[in-house]
């Protein structure tokens, strides 16, 4: 049974559930435990966070304000103190205003898009509709409320102060950079015996304000990574029920590709379940001796 580190920042395409499958893959690329780990597209973390390789970190993500509350953690700026006594109050002030929290929750929003407080963006990720995190064209947070009775319960804060102690583990004094850069910047980091993680928005896919992705895109980051001397290993759509990923015949089906089915949530609801053919596409010969993770023996720890 091995334990998954979930992250405090919610997305939408989170790969938590894909983690087995991509670190049987990247034990199985030859590269020693002490290798450098890139991740050009780092967003939640929950890939690198749970990765299996113990050196340097360079992640990165134009998205500032993962970023921002990445270093914030990281460098003690937040921690699991500072933010139960940020919800604790935050939860009073949702409690007490009108139209059932709506009130309060506009006031948030209105704050962190002026002042961009990693508390702030917390809040909004964990107080906003199915855990979305979308920006307008503007870069300005654009999830509605999710309004439900008491949001903010004591044991929801904990929760969300033990994912911040998790993650402050893994990061706190440790070889993690973040930066808030471009892929192609990322990815030039690479050494020869490195390896690379990319999950990049998917092309044809929903694209918000940071996540704008067009063919031009997908052409640089082929071009990156044919490349790089380093190992690598994209996530990728291969197909679903109604069309198939241009991609990868374009690009992808140059290199190795194992594919598996997976199913994206959009709500609680099981109509609202998409089945995905999802794709690992790498540049290595994998070798057999790997551990065989299952879906099933995964414990979340969430
Ligand atoms: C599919 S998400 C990554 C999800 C992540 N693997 C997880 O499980 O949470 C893609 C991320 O790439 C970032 N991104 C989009 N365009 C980028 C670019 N040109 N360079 C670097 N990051 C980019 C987005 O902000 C987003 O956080």
């Amino acid at each position: 049974m091995s334990s998954i580190i979930v992250p405090p920042i919610k997305s939408q395409g989170i790969k938590t559930k894909l983690i087995p499958w991509i670190n049987d893959l990247v034990l199985s690329s030859g590269i020693t435990l002490d290798s450098q780990w890139i991740e050009p597209f780092f967003g939640t973390g929950v890939v690198g966070f749970n990765s299996p390789i113990r050196g340097n970190h360079i992640v990165g993500d134009t998205n500032p304000h993962i970023i921002n509350f990445y270093r914030a953690v990281q460098n003690n700026e937040v921690t699991t103190f500072t933010m139960r006594a940020y919800l604790e109050q935050e939860s009073r002030l949702l409690a007490n205003s009108e139209n059932d929290g709506y009130a309060h929750f506009r006031k948030v929003r209105d704050r962190f898009n002026k002042q961009y407080s990693p508390y702030d963006f917390i809040f909004l990720s964990r107080a906003g509709f199915n855990g979305m995190m979308r920006f307008n064209r503007n870069g300005q947070w654009n999830v509605p409320f999710c309004k439900k009775p008491n949001r903010f319960s004591p044991a929801y804060i904990t929760k969300i102060c033990n994912q911040i102690d998790n993650v402050a583990r893994v990061v706190r004094g440790k070889q993690w950079h973040f930066s808030n850069t471009s892929f192609v910047e990322t990815i030039q980091q690479a050494q020869p015996n490195d390896i690379i993680y990319c999950d990049p928005p998917y092309w044809g896919r929903y694209v918000d304000y940071y996540n704008g992705w067009t063919e031009q895109n997908e052409h640089q980051l082929y071009e990156a990574l044919l490349n790089t001397k380093a190992k690598f290993i994209l996530s990728t759509w291969h197909h679903n029920d109604y069309r198939k990923n241009e991609m990868i015949n374009r690009y992808w089906g140059h290199f190795n590709i194992t594919t598996r089915d997976h199913f994206y949530h959009n709500g609680g609801k099981i109509e609202n379940r998409h089945s995905v053919i999802e794709a690992l596409v790498f540049n290595f010969d994998p070798s057999e001796k790997h551990s065989v993770l299952q879906e099933k023996q995964l414990n979340i720890f969430d």
